[in-house]
Formats: structure tokens, C-alpha cells, sequence
């Protein structure tokens, strides 16, 4: 079994990026700008939000946070988006999901200028890339990618059994590992909640990507020898062995599947690391504007 470290890779990208960055602003070029909106405290939102920045200041980004209180209405969101398509400093934003029940997220997401979508969740974005076209491409999805791409781990003609059906990992995955190319060429299998005989489909699988959201879901005896498994769940669990008060729990039972595999991504340390370097790229690519020319 070898472990495919997302925190490694993604720590290697952010140096190319800064290098990008450095070199852009030594020939007089614009930092590039991304600004973050941020509603309410969930824990989570408020720890990836916090991450996002801190690696923008990393590799050079400027960076802006806007926050709101949980009782912000859809119209001052709305407004916001706005305020933001229309401000030539800032080259890309995200609105953090998942929104107040009273804010619709399908709203919010259409309402940004897909020309500034670093998320890739606009219909946009999401209708480009399922064609195959230049366009910000999401960031989970493109983090995995990635991943097969700088291990080298051969996709051609293989099963890839994708569990999760989200807007955000499971289509857009599922997608990306069927296109022409390298990575990509897969024949590929979605599972989700109302799949019958999970077992025996992901017993097929060349490659599985866990993307339910249910810790521990992959147990070994649904892996067969010499696969390869991407854990994307990040679950927060209670534990009173960390300082924050909780750990980030798999999809994947990593002690019972890990020692079949060919390779397989720990959590933490996997595929989170992965997603803000995709963030960090399409940002970068939206400062220089090379996919959308304004
Ligand atoms: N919530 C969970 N993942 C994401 C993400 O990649 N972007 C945004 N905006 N919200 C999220």
C-alpha cells in the first residue's frame, strides 16, 4: 500500500504558485484578489474560510473576508454578489456553502459572474467543464484529478466507482474521470443512497472515490486487491483527544481497507489540502484572466 499525500502535493503546487505570483508582480503585473463570503459560525464554514485566507496570504493572494450574521437577508447577499461582479480589484470570490435554510444557494450560485466563479459551481462553469471546455473547474473535483496526475496513477480503461451523487464532489468527479484523456478515460459506476448491492459494484472497482459524507462507510471487505481509494469525507466527530474538540472523520475505514489497496488517500492530509490548491490556481487563473478574457 502507498499513501498518496494531498498535504505534500498541495504544499508543492502553492510553491509554483508563488513563484507565478512573484514573478507576475515583478513585471508590474496585479496581485490577484480573492475576496471569501462567509454567513453565520458553523464551525466547519469557519475553518475552511479561515484556511482559504491563510493560504491566499501564503502564496502572495490578496485576500477579503465579508462576514454576515446568520440572519442576513437574501437580498443583502444578493446585493453583495453584486458589489463583487462589479469590482474590477477582485479577480474571483466564493460564497462558503452551506447557506441559512431561509437563503437559496441556487440564487447565490447563479447570481455570481461566472467569469469570477473560482468555486466552479455556476451552471456555467458546471455546463463547460461536462463539455469539455476551458472553464474554472470545481475545486474537490480538480484537487482529485490533480492527485492522479503528479502520482501518475494510470486511469485508462479502468472501473472507477464513484459514491456520492453532490452537486459539489460526486457529479463533477464522476464526469471529469470519464473524459477523454489523462487523467480520465475510466468506464464509470455512480453509487448513492438508493444504490442497491454497493458491495458488490465498489468489490469492481479499479478506483473508488468515497463522497457520501459517512464516516467509515468503506469497510475492507468491499475493496477488492490492489485498488485504488480516494477518501473525500470530512465528517467532524466529537473526540476529546484534539485541541479544537473534534477530528475529521473519513469516508473510509483506513485500518481494514488501506492494507488491500495500491494506494489510497489518508484524512486528514488527503484530499483537503487538494481542494484550496485548486482554489488557489483558478484564482490564480482568474487574476491573469486565461480562460475568460474579461
Ligand atoms: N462548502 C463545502 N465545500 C465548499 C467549497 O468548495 N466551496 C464553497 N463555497 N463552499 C463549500
Amino acid at each position: 500500500m502507498k499513501l498518496i499525500d494531498g498535504k505534500a502535493v498541495a504544499a508543492e503546487i502553492k510553491k509554483e504558485i508563488a513563484e507565478e505570483v512573484s514573478q507576475i508582480i515583478a513585471s508590474g503585473g496585479k496581485r490577484p484578489h480573492l475576496a471569501a463570503v462567509l454567513v453565520g459560525h458553523d464551525g466547519g464554514s469557519e475553518t475552511y474560510v479561515a484556511n482559504k485566507v491563510r493560504s491566499c496570504e501564503e502564496v502572495g493572494f490578496q485576500s477579503t473576508l465579508i462576514r454576515y450574521e446568520e440572519d442576513v437577508t437574501e437580498a443583502e447577499l444578493l446585493a453583495c454578489v453584486n458589489r463583487l461582479n462589479d469590482d474590477p480589484d477582485i479577480d474571483g470570490f466564493i460564497v462558503q456553502l452551506p447557506l441559512p435554510q431561509h437563503i437559496s444557494e441556487e440564487k447565490i450560485t447563479e447570481a455570481i459572474d461566472y467569469r469570477k466563479d473560482v468555486d466552479g459551481f455556476h451552471p456555467v462553469n458546471v455546463g463547460r467543464m461536462s463539455l469539455g471546455m476551458p472553464c474554472f473547474l470545481s475545486a474537490t473535483p480538480a484537487g482529485i484529478v490533480e492527485l492522479f496526475k503528479r502520482y501518475k496513477i494510470e486511469t485508462k480503461g479502468r472501473h472507477c466507482v464513484v459514491l456520492g451523487r453532490s452537486n459539489i464532489v460526486g457529479k463533477p468527479v464522476s464526469v471529469l474521470m470519464m473524459q477523454k484523456g489523462n487523467p480520465g478515460d475510466c468506464t464509470v459506476t455512480v453509487c448513492h443512497s438508493r444504490t442497491k448491492n454497493i458491495s458488490e459494484i465498489c468489490l469492481q472497482a479499479d478506483i473508488i472515490i468515497a463522497a457520501l459524507g459517512v464516516p467509515g462507510f468503506l469497510k475492507g471487505d468491499m475493496v477488492k486487491e490492489g485498488a485504488v481509494v480516494i477518501d473525500v469525507g470530512t465528517t467532524r466527530l466529537p473526540s476529546d483527544k484534539t485541541k479544537s474538540g473534534f477530528r475529521l472523520a473519513g469516508d473510509v475505514l483506513f485500518d481494514e481497507v488501506a492494507p488491500k489497496c495500491a494506494w489510497i488517500t489518508p484524512v486528514p492530509g488527503g484530499v483537503g489540502p487538494m481542494t484550496i490548491v485548486s482554489l488557489l490556481k483558478n484564482t490564480l487563473l482568474a487574476g491573469k484572466k486565461e480562460i475568460y478574457s474579461q
